[in-house]
């Protein structure tokens, strides 16, 4: 299996999912933050592709929206996954119909939620600010789920 995981993030968290998840699958496994590839991926060249990104205000990395609709053809023929990093997984559906195509969706192998991080001695003011705001104080609590990432890795494997 040759495969590719393209994803984006902003303080690190799914980066390390990236990252963790290139450990566990078996095969050649790409890792390629789209925010630092200056150079067209090149998706045809891949059996699987993975996509990562965290939420920000309900929405994924423009970059990665942009190469999923652009892709879109490619990307139906190919074996997907999808993963995202947020505080709030219970909001998944409205997050995954807002961010990627239908058709996209209907196709791919396995979608999940890791859940999230919040690395608050990394972020902007504002960032902390809000992260506070919107989990109540309890961002302490946010954490990834690791079941969800050997399901994941369990799903896109067969
Ligand atoms: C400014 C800001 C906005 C966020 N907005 C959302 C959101 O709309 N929905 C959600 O579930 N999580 C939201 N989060 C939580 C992040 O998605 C979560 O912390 C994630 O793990 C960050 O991943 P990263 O470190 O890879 O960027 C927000 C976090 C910050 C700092």
């Amino acid at each position: 299996m040759n495969t590719i995981i393209i994803f984006s993030s902003k303080y690190g968290c799914t980066a390390d999912c990236a990252c963790n998840l290139k450990g566990k699958l078996t095969g050649q496994v790409t890792l390629t933050d789209i925010n630092k590839s200056n150079i067209k991926i090149e998706i045809e060249k891949y059996d699987t592709i993975i996509i990562g990104s965290s939420i920000y205000v309900g929405a994924i990395s423009k970059k990665l929206r942009t190469l999923c609709h652009e892709n879109i053809e490619l990307l139906t023929q190919k074996r997907v996954g999808i993963f995202l990093c947020c505080a709030f997984p219970e909001q998944a559906n409205d997050y995954l119909s807002a961010n990627f195509p239908s058709t996209l969706l209907k196709n791919t192998k396995t979608v999940k939620m890791f859940g999230g991080e919040a690395r608050l001695e990394k972020m902007s003011f504002l960032d902390k600010l809000i992260v506070k705001s919107a989990t109540k104080g309890n961002y302490k609590n946010l954490k990834i789920s690791h079941e969800s990432l050997e399901d994941f890795v369990r799903e896109i494997s067969v």
